[in-house]
């Protein structure tokens, strides 16, 4: 019953056997190599348009050097209050950047609202000497609180933001969740809903440590500058084929999807389950795999001393995250504790 996160589950078995297929004889480091093109190649396929792929093997980094390409030191990011990039990556962003400012907007579910950016779009002008002048506008979705943006919703955003001149983010950290749970293609979720960077990450998803920064066509010529960036601050794996191996594997036949679905349904299982008790509410729509609920206090400590794992959240709900590994049979079991 370990809901605790989806960075506590295995790596899927055909990631690591690609691994273990990629791991013969000598290949071009630091991403010259035949396999590090053919995933580039494949995300073409995927996304539907030309593009420039850089692995990496975290989120933060990911989402940190894509900022660093976008926003200027003396610039600011406007993102979610909730944002990863602001509550958890510890000043990553600000570092790579080189000290820009970040800007914390609020939404309800942790999604920005529209009219919020556009205040401080407008309030946070681009040509006074003494304000610093928003550069970048980044957008988590699945988002912190397991809900998604849709298309129109991301426009909303995207629009104001490029009408002022921003570099548009997506942190994809649960991208993959995110498509099985809305139906939208990758492109529809990426460049064609306004993002010029996604950070699409498999290490939640199946992988042992896999992250790829996306540029798409908008900012494609930065690429140089993106590599040096991710060798200044030592995030350029010389054996760049084992992150690409998993890449591979991944995307072949589908398994990225499915994997995500399977994540997604055992989510939605504990949402019905857990919803249908009495005094438990949940605390924000399910459009992927994670669970926000709030618990009775002798809910939640039956469930801990029945093992489950999950964490408190700081608005005081539990969260609750199925992976790809989640059985039926431990939802079942968590949903059976809470029931008695
Ligand atoms: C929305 C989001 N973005 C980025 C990350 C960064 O991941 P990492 O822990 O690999 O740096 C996470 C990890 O929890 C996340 O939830």
């Amino acid at each position: 019953m370990n809901f605790l996160s989806d960075t506590t589950a295995a790596a899927h078995p055909a990631l690591l056997d690609a691994i273990a297929h990629a791991n013969g004889g000598y290949a071009a480091s630091y991403g010259n190599d035949p396999l590090c093109q053919r995933v580039e190649d494949r995300l073409k396929e995927v996304f539907e348009t030309d593009l420039k792929v850089l692995f990496t093997v975290s989120g933060t980094a990911s989402n940190a050097l894509a900022l660093s390409i976008l926003c200027p030191s003396h610039g600011a990011v406007l993102c979610h209050d909730e944002a990863h990039i602001h509550r958890d990556e510890r000043g990553a962003p600000e570092f790579f950047t080189g000290g820009a400012k970040l800007i914390p907007l609020p939404g309800a579910h942790a999604k920005i609202d529209p009219a919020a950016l556009t205040a401080t779009l407008n309030s946070w002008p681009q040509d006074f000497v003494h304000t610093t002048p928003p550069r970048a506008l980044s957008v988590s979705n699945l988002n912190e609180s397991g809900c998604a943006y849709t298309a129109g919703e991301l426009a909303a955003l995207t629009g104001p933001a490029k009408a002022k001149g921003l570099g548009v983010h997506f942190d994809g950290a649960r991208f993959a969740n995110l498509l099985a749970g809305s139906g939208m293609t990758p492109a529809q979720a990426s460049w064609k809903a306004g993002a010029d960077i996604l950070s699409l990450g498999a290490t939640k998803n199946g992988a042992l440590a896999a992250e790829a920064v996306i540029l798409f066509p908008s900012v494609m010529d930065r690429y140089g500058e993106l590599q040096a960036r991710q060798k200044r601050a030592g995030h350029m794996v010389a054996k760049m084929r084992y992150v690409a191996a998993q890449f591979e594997a991944w995307l072949t036949g589908g398994l990225w999807l499915d994997l995500a679905s399977h994540a997604n349904a055992m989510a939605a299982r504990l949402a019905d389950g857990l919803s249908a008790i009495e005094g438990v509410e949940l605390a924000h729509p399910v459009d992927g795999n994670e669970v926000f609920v709030a618990l009775p206090d002798a809910v939640a400590q039956t469930l801990r001393a029945a093992g489950a794992g999950f964490y408190q959240w700081p608005d005081g709900t539990a969260r609750l995250v199925a992976s790809w590994s989640t059985r039926e049979d431990d939802v079942n079991a968590l949903l059976d504790a809470a029931r008695a």
